[in-house]
């Protein structure tokens, strides 16, 4: 796909079809992420790929607003090792090395048919002992993986009504030339 393609078509995709992704599809998105930018080339991310379904449901019961996760084939956990990144000017930086590599792997998810969605509301300590993730790691966010369900089903269509907006603020709301 053209870049400007990939942008515009990456959409957050909560329902997805029952088929399983190939590992080099994996493979490959988890390599766009693993060549992302971090602070003085640390690279503080790990990425936990989640194909068990038992962990999946257990995932999906550790958030209340995304008990659709249940459904998904696979999620992969974004988490910070923060003794492997920086903080300056009181930004953890940590958290900025994975935002980045985690939409890398995003962006190369849509570039390939796979849908995605950022995942943000949920139990971080119940999922932690999920994975059996270290106490010094963070989980930064989490998405399913899979192929998209053609058409937004009714469910879909309510979700986005209800409680997902996916206007975006003008340029004019957002761009500062030469001064705030
Ligand atoms: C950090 C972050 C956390 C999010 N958490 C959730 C979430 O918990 N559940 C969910 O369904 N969507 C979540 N989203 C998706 C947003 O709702 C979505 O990106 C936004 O409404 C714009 O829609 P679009 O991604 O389809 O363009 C999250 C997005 C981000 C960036």
């Amino acid at each position: 796909m053209e870049f400007i393609d990939v942008i515009k078509s990456r959409k957050s995709i909560r329902s997805f079809i029952n088929k399983e992704i190939d590992q080099d599809k994996l493979e490959y998105i988890c390599n766009c992420a693993r060549l992302a930018p971090s602070w003085m080339n640390k690279q503080c991310w790990h990425f936990i790929v989640i194909k068990n379904s038992e962990k999946i449901n257990a995932i999906a019961k550790a958030s209340i607003i995304n008990r659709w996760l249940k459904k998904v084939p696979v999620i992969i956990v974004a988490c910070a090792d923060p003794l492997s990144s920086g903080k300056k000017n009181g930004i953890d930086y940590s958290n900025v090395d994975v935002a980045i590599a985690f939409e890398h792997m995003i962006l190369a998810s849509t570039d390939i048919g796979l849908g995605t969605c950022w995942i943000g509301g949920f139990d971080h300590d119940k999922v932690k002992k999920i994975l059996e993730i270290p106490p010094r790691i963070k989980i930064i966010a989490m998405t399913p993986l899979g192929y998209p369900m053609n058409k937004e089903n009714i469910i879909e269509k309510s979700k986005k009504i209800i409680i997902r907006n996916t206007k975006r603020k003008s340029l004019r709301e957002i761009i500062h030339n030469d001064i705030w």
